[in-house]
């Protein structure tokens, strides 16, 4: 049956840290769903944080398990699910995402992202060794495989608590 859009799970995809995870539990608070986070689901499975999965598993290993876990989170209703920013670049997660769930683009200008490298460096292997320069390029052209989505929000002039209200209010 094809699920009501009042009943469909919101995902959110977007860069890292461009505040996924905390828009994310803020929308559901509001909208009184549970959430759900990706990431944290993946280091409970492994008992090991992201950098460790990488490290000792290897990439492939993470992304095998970020496309289990969210084909099975996509099927239920009602929820509110975080995504890694990498998850997107598998076809399958965008196909099931996007058929099943309300994905909604988190986005933030270059500028104001740099500003919060520091901040992210060590939790996110994916942007260790690299040069600014190359971490520009790679969010330049992760930004394409996010264009696949049913809304998109630049966060640049909104507070975390307005950006979720806006969501909400969108989604009436
Ligand atoms: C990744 C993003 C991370 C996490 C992992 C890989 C990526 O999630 O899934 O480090 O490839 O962009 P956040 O977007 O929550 O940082």
């Amino acid at each position: 049956r094809e699920i009501p859009l009042k009943e469909k799970s919101i995902v959110f995809v977007g860069f890292m840290g461009v505040g996924k995870t905390t828009i994310g539990k803020l929308v559901a608070q509001k909208l009184h769903r549970s959430f759900i986070d990706a990431d944290s689901e993946i280091e409970r499975k492994y008992q090991m944080p992201i950098p460790k999965i990488f490290k000792t598993l290897g990439e492939s290993e993470f992304r095998k398990a970020e496309k289990n876990l969210i084909t099975e989170l996509c099927h239920q209703n009602l929820k509110v699910i975080s995504l890694g920013g990498g998850a997107f670049l598998q076809e399958e997660i965008r196909d099931v995402c996007l058929s099943h769930c309300i994905v909604f683009h988190l986005d933030l200008s270059w500028e104001m992202w740099k500003e919060r490298l520091d901040m992210l460096i060590e939790t996110r292997p994916v942007l260790q060794g690299r040069t600014i320069e190359e971490i520009e390029l790679l969010f330049q052209a992760r930004r394409e495989t996010y264009a696949d989505h049913h809304s998109k929000l630049i966060t640049d002039q909104l507070s975390e608590e307005e950006a979720a209200n806006y969501i909400v209010d969108s989604l009436k």
